[in-house]
């Protein structure tokens, strides 16, 4: 089955063709980095706008790169919340419009669900189930069990800002730049994760859920206290210590989950997952527990719309279908099944 993913939640306008929900044969991505850079963080009207502009034209490329059409793909999935809701809109009317034109089966997907695909994508072969997966981006940090391609219980959450969200705010306030993550990577390399003993939050001793905001509170007071002077080893100091603290934090709560459910395999997504310092810190860690740690490729942990594909093609297996009222949602909801819950069985539609 030949699926047309399409992903538009935030600041990324992505297609992709995916063959049996494993074979990636094209993934575009048209970044909307530049445009919201000069802000310091994206800009929803801004973002709406721009996928307008972009999404036929990156279809088009996604369909011509993978040797297909709209004749001879077989269904299309696309990402139906949480997210922006006016960039959500633009991905599903156009995956409605197409679908409906070409009488083609579609689904409207959870975006942290997506990102759990890319596992399947990445490494379906090494795949056991059930397996913890950690969704950590811009926008969410959230645990949960794996029991099968479609069945995801959320075991934890962040109870205030994402880790994506600390790094961006972090080195928004240090001027250096959106989105910040990567950044701080680059810059933590050469600086000392002991310098600042920034604080770890843990909550209660069997807690799965995370808190960044008392970290990157302490981060910004310990910034002001140098009034816009610090030297570029201060700098880096900071930025290590500060990543040590959500890593630390990150890396102990995947392992008590994985403990507590026992399971033996993990896997992290999002674009925080493309972080040098905790893949190197989860190896280590899985490799002392023996757990195995997987980690899709940036390219799958980052926003794209291969991993939605891979997302609809096992929903769509079941037999779901999207129906022409679907709408989009901007939140995420912590219910038991969260990703079956928007979508519709096949009698309804
Ligand atoms: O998954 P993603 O592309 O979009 C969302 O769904 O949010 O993640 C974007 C987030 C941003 O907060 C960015 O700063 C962060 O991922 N990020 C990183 C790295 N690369 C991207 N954070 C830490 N280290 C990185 N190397
Ligand atoms: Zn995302």
């Amino acid at each position: 089955m030949k699926i047309l993913g399409i992903e538009s939640s935030c600041d990324e306008t992505a297609a992709a063709v995916v063959g049996d929900g494993r074979e990636i044969l094209s993934n575009v991505v048209a970044s909307q980095v530049d445009l919201h850079k000069k802000y310091g963080g994206v800009v929803p009207e801004l973002a709406s706008r721009k996928h307008v502009e972009a999404i036929l034209p990156v279809i088009d490329e996604a369909l011509e790169r993978a040797g297909e059409s709209l004749e001879t793909i077989d269904a299309i999935a696309v990402t139906q919340g949480p997210g922006l809701v006016g960039s959500l809109l633009v991905g599903l009317a156009v995956a409605k419009s197409l679908a409906y034109v070409r009488s083609l089966p579609w689904i409207g997907v959870n975006h942290i669900y997506s990102h759990v695909a890319a596992m399947f994508l990445a490494h379906g072969s090494s795949l056991c189930f059930p397996f913890v997966a950690l969704v950590v981006s811009g926008g969410h940090t959230s645990l949960f069990r794996v029991s099968t391609p479609t069945q995801m219980t959320l075991l934890g959450r962040t109870l205030d800002d994402a880790a994506g969200e600390a790094f961006d705010k972090v080195a928004k306030f240090m001027g250096l730049g959106y989105p910040g993550g990567v950044v701080i990577d680059r810059l933590a390399r050469e600086g000392n994760p002991a310098a600042v003993s920034f604080p770890r939050t843990l909550l209660e001793a069997d807690s799965l859920d995370f808190s960044f905001s008392g970290l990157k509170t302490a981060v910004l007071n310990h910034l002001k206290e140098f009034e816009g002077n610090f030297s570029v080893s201060q700098i880096r100091d900071i930025a290590a210590s500060f990543q040590e603290a959500v890593v630390d934090t990150l890396t102990a709560k995947v392992m008590r989950a994985a403990r507590r459910e026992k399971v033996k395999l993990v896997g992290l997504v999002g674009g925080v997952a493309c972080n040098t310092r905790l893949r190197e810190k989860f190896a280590r860690e899985g490799e002392a527990g023996g757990i195995t740690v997987l980690f899709p490729p940036p390219s799958l942990c980052t926003d794209n719309a291969a991993m939605v594909a891979a997302a609809g093609y096992h929903f769509l297996k079941e037999g779901r279908r999207g129906g022409l009222s679907l709408n989009a949602y901007s939140r995420f909801s912590a219910d038991k099944q969260p990703f079956l819950s928007q979508s519709t069985p096949r009698s309804q539609t």
